[in-house]
């Protein structure tokens, strides 16, 4: 485990493995379900399911597994992965990015009573800074089309709107299955990114 950084009582921790991951997983899952049940995703998770997310993402080559926590309370999350190891987005931005060389943002989350303390802005800069720029050219990520706080906050980190949408199919909070549209925005990198 890596401790990137500490400011009021908040520690933005780096995890490379399924034991350091053990006193953050029960915290983990319950940021998860409540951060995701809001507008405009209102998902509904199971513990199950938000741990498999977790698991998964870890056991991915190359990934970047940050977690914000106060003591061992997990405040917020944000995970990135090679792009071609998520297959089901790779097949809606070949001809957009080089695959091979391009990042995934997949996961961010900051539970409502931590946001707009720079939290969201800090996970994502380091993700961007850990990423291996002799590697990785471009990085993506999908957010809703909604434009709220995830598109405001990307777009003032010099991302662009692609103009590609995608619609994800997901149980939501009053337990129908429904879809919602995602929009893909990306950035390129640099070495002083
Ligand atoms: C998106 C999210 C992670 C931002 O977390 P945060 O810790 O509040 O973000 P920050 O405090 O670092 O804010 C970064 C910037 O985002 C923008 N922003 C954040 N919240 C905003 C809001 N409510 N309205 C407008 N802009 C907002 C601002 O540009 C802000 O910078 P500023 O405070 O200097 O003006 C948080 O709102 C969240 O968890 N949302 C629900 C889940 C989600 O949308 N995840 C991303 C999609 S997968």
């Amino acid at each position: 485990m890596d401790r990137l950084e500490q400011r009021d009582n908040i520690d933005i921790i780096r995890l490379y493995t399924k034991e350091e991951a053990l006193p953050y997983r029960t915290s983990f899952v319950g940021a998860y379900q409540s951060i995701f049940a809001e507008p405009p995703y209102s998902e509904r998770f199971y513990p199950m399911e938000a741990e498999a997310i977790f698991d998964s993402n870890l056991h991915t080559p190359e990934n970047i597994t940050l977690l914000a926590v106060n003591k061992e309370s997990v405040v917020g999350f944000a995970f990135a992965i090679p792009l071609r190891s998520r297959q089901s987005i790779t097949s809606k931005l070949r001809g957009l990015l080089p695959i091979q060389h391009t990042f995934y943002l997949a996961e961010l989350g900051v539970l409502d009573l931590y946001r707009r303390k720079g939290i969201g802005r800090t996970l994502t800069q380091w993700r961007i800074n850990l990423i291996d720029t002799d590697a990785y050219n471009d990085v993506v990520l999908r957010t809703s089309v909604v434009k709220d706080s995830s598109y405001q906050m990307y777009l003032s980190m010099n991302f662009d709107d692609t103009g590609v949408y995608t619609e994800v199919s997901s149980r939501r909070t009053d337990g129908m299955v429904r879809t919602d549209r995602r929009l893909f925005l990306s950035r390129q990198l640099t070495q002083e990114s």
